[in-house]
């Protein structure tokens, strides 16, 4: 079997022909019209009714807290288990991420820990639906951030796809990100998205990410902004990447619906539970007992497989002393199985049939 990657981009012929096409008509390269009807596409898959393409997911979480206001001397609620650009969104602003634990089904914020860590100087929370997973209580989320002001931003960088009642995630809290970045179900190598109902937010939003200009193209100034804009040669990519997005959607809950099948009996792995109605198993994900002989054992057998993400109130970036059972319990034991959307059911075997028999002996 040839190596089976963790996670590989999928492009073909569309992206390829597309490109050529707009490179011979000369166009510009920055954000213009292809930028536009990428957004336009996001906004009418998510349900959202603005959208604005920026140049990464880390900087759609620092737009998103600037548009609120949030900055200096103001708090940031986050989990503890996330990627680490949750945190560094607020904290590259000069405001302080305060992290908090999860919970064990969905992997995502625990609210009770959320309401011990608000205080008033919490200004914004960041709701991580981590691998398209969302907590049940995400209504009580956006209850208790009204109630209190405190602005609710979702970071839906890993849940292009995914839904809660209904809705898809990003639509809940103020303020919704994605992330296009390389591992994501759609890519667009680097790239993340803004979502919002509120015309006001967007309205800041989009002079933010464009120096603070009343209009682009022209020379006036309203706010100090900056340059997080994306550019027409990625949108190229990402719309033909929005079209194929639906039959990834649903090809990945049938490997995850499939990995599930193989792998529930198998003594020494225990699966997240996974609501294959709602979430897009981004990545397929497991808890392993003995995981580092695990790794090795299937990269011997070509085959990839990726560590959760650690503690990152633990991580020397951050690096102080406090108490998440689960956050610590979680990333010590999850690993990330091969989750390309192009994995045929004969590749998903053979990984799950190297992990019954490493756990067989
Ligand atoms: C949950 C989460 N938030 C934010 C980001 C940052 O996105 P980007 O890499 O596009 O900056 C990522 C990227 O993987 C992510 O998984």
């Amino acid at each position: 079997m040839d190596f089976i990657s963790q996670m590989e981009p999928w492009f073909d012929h569309n992206e390829t022909s597309r490109l050529t096409e707009y490179m011979d008509s000369g166009g510009w390269l920055t954000e213009h019209i292809y930028t536009g009807q990428f957004e336009e596409m996001i906004a009418a898959y998510t349900g959202s009714r603005f959208c604005t393409a920026v140049c990464n997911g880390t900087l759609s979480l620092v737009l998103a807290l600037m548009a609120c206001g949030v900055g200096p001397g103001d708090e940031v609620v986050v989990p503890d288990y996330t990627m680490i650009a949750t945190p560094n969104s607020a904290e590259l602003i000069g405001a302080k991420a305060v992290f908090v634990d999860i919970e064990r089904d969905s992997l995502c914020m625990d609210y009770e820990k959320m309401k011990a860590a608000v205080n008033r100087k919490t200004r914004a929370v960041i709701l991580v639906s981590i691998n398209g997973r969302c907590s049940a209580d995400i209504n009580r989320f956006v209850d208790f951030c009204k109630t209190n002001g405190i602005w609710l931003i979702e970071d839906a960088a890993q849940s292009l796809g995914s839904r809660s009642q209904g809705k898809h995630l990003g639509t809940f809290g103020d303020i919704g990100c994605f992330s296009f970045s390389a591992p994501k179900i759609i890519t667009t190598g680097q790239g993340g998205a803004v979502i919002t109902d509120n015309k006001e937010l967007f309205g800041r939003i989009k002079m933010l990410k464009d120096f603070g200009r009343e209009k682009g193209g022209t020379d006036n100034y309203l706010i100090k902004g900056w340059n997080f804009k994306f550019t027409d040669l990625q949108a190229i990519i990402g719309i033909e990447q929005m079209k194929k997005l639906e039959w990834r959607v649903q090809r990945k809950k049938e490997m995850g619906r499939r990995y599930e099948e193989m792998l529930a009996d198998v003594s020494g792995i225990e699966l997240i539970p996974t609501d294959f109605g709602n979430t897009v198993p981004w990545f397929f994900d497991i808890l392993a007992e003995r995981r580092t002989e695990l790794i090795a054992y299937l990269r011997q057998k070509n085959i990839g497989s990726r560590e959760f993400y650690p503690p990152l109130h633990a991580q020397p970036a951050y690096g102080y002393m406090a108490n998440f059972p689960v956050a610590e319990q979680i990333a010590g034991q999850g690993l990330w199985l091969p989750s390309s959307s192009f994995l045929s059911d004969e590749q998903i075997e053979y990984v799950c049939d190297q992990i019954r028999s490493f756990y067989s002996v």
